[in-house]
């Protein structure tokens, strides 16, 4: 067996293809964790923003050194930046041996050999069918207590800014089946919580045997498999989040009580610019729903600071935004111009960098308040926590997280990872919870 070293950028769905990459070479491959012992090191990439992409090139020029020093040793980028930029890659990064992009993953064995038979190869070629549905993904980074499906590959929304839809293609769903298996699998293997992944997991849909399953019966046949085994997803887009997926939600215990809710913006302008479909009233009716259905759900959310054309006033309506919904957490990027997007071609990257970054510093205060608030509201209650692993701060303590996904620390007695315990809240900063084991 050669010895493969995986280094993941990027989302969520980028850890899980590297899992089913992992499978794919496990013929002639096992997952080593330390690089010097590689045969073959793989980058699993993101083009989301442009420094995203400069800390590839970085990373490959140390491996160019790496590679000087150890004969045959084999370097290949997969992912979004290797669909973005393509063959030409090759050219530019004199460490790279080949380039397969997000649904070329099963012609990596050919790769790896044309490559080293000192061939130029690369296969960037996006399908509309490819799903890995047989696939069974090595989980080979895990606590063995969470783990990830991907349920869906690429995105038909063709927001104005976003690369997604050009790195990884039309959307398309997995079978409903294979998704149930592959979580029985895990749940038989002892996990404790599943997330189903997918850049827009609530337009999920498969049509098999004549029974059309949408995301709202897909969480419910996976929440159905055990009652003891949280189900998460990841991300939904404003525009599909129906009704009967927040009564689904609020029906089962074991769905958990987050959803992350990109909004990206709070003006009806930028919105419309940004090509997201839905309006600021829309999406706040959408949020006074989920809390009027699920009182204790937790709110996170995606923001991008200083995207064409933003006035202050724009700016003024995303804080304002953020204060109305209250959000527990949230991801801020300053916006960053992607070739290829509807954005490059017809609405100018206007706003000066300075600009950008004081919007944004604006908006991370802001939240810093705002998850301080809500953390603070949880000072005295007593959390259901599934115990993740040891406090990176004190051995002596435990991390895990409520349904909310708050990070919670508490001190270990006799509890044991993969537990679910109760802790009763006592303090908090912006990013955690802390507190003792109920008694
Ligand atoms: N599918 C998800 C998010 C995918 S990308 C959704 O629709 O919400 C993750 C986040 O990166 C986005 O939510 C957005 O906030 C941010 N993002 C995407 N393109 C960007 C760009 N060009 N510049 C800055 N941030 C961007
Ligand atoms: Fe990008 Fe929009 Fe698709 Fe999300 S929904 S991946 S932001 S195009
Ligand atoms: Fe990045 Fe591709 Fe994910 S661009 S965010 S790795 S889908």
């Amino acid at each position: 067996m050669k010895n493969l070293f995986i280094e993941t950028y990027g989302c969520q769905m980028n850890v899980a293809d590297s899992e089913v990459v992992a499978s794919i070479l496990s013929a002639e491959y096992q997952i080593c964790d330390n690089i010097k012992n590689a045969d073959l090191i793989l980058l699993n990439t993101c083009s989301v923003r442009d420094h995203a992409e400069q800390r590839i090139r970085k990373r490959l020029n140390e491996l160019g050194a790496l590679k000087k020093k150890k004969a045959g040793l084999q370097i290949g980028l997969l992912g979004c930046m290797a669909e973005r930029v393509k063959e030409k890659l090759l050219h530019e990064e004199t460490a790279l041996d080949f380039i397969a992009g997000p649904d070329a993953y099963r012609s990596l064995p050919a790769l790896i050999q044309e490559s080293a038979f000192g061939k130029t190869a690369f296969n960037v070629l996006l399908s509309t069918e490819e799903t890995y549905d047989d696939i069974e993904p090595i989980r080979y980074d895990t606590n063995g207590i969470s783990a990830f499906i991907s349920i869906m590959r690429g995105c038909n929304n063709f927001c104005s800014y976003c690369v997604v839809p050009y790195t990884r293609g039309r959307e398309r769903s997995r079978s409903s089946e294979t998704i149930i298996r592959e979580a029985q699998q895990l749940i038989d293997q002892g996990y404790k919580e599943i997330t189903l992944l997918g850049q827009n997991v609530n337009s999920y849909c498969s049509n098999e045997n004549s029974e059309v399953v949408n995301f709202a019966k897909l969480l419910e046949k996976v929440a159905l498999l055990s009652p003891k085994v949280r189900v998460r997803f990841a991300t939904s887009h404003p525009k599909d989040i129906s009704d009967e997926l927040i009564e689904t939600i609020a029906k089962y215990d074991n769905c958990c009580k987050y959803i992350h809710l990109p909004v990206q913006a709070g003006s009806n302008v930028m919105l419309k610019r940004m090509n997201r479909v839905y309006t600021r009233e829309y999406y706040l009716e959408r949020i006074a729903t989920i809390k009027r259905l699920i009182p204790d759900c937790a709110i996170a959310t995606d923001i991008i600071a200083g995207f064409s054309g933003e006035t202050e006033e724009d700016h003024q309506a995303t804080l304002s935004l953020m204060k109305e919904v209250g959000y527990c957490a949230a991801y801020m990027f300053k916006y960053s111009e992607r070739d290829c997007t509807m954005a490059a071609k017809r609405f100018p990257d206007d706003i000066p960098d300075e600009v950008k970054g004081r919007r944004l510093e604006e908006i991370i205060a802001l939240q810093q308040d705002l998850s301080l608030a809500h953390n603070q509201k949880d000072i005295g209650k007593t959390f259901e926590v599934l115990v993740e692993g040891a406090s990176k701060r004190d051995a002596n303590e435990y991390f895990g997280r409520n349904s909310q996904n708050k990070v919670i620390i508490f001190p270990k007695e006799n509890a044991k990872i993969g537990d679910y315990v109760m802790v009763t809240v006592q303090s908090c900063s912006p990013a955690t919870l802390k507190g003792v084991l109920a008694k």
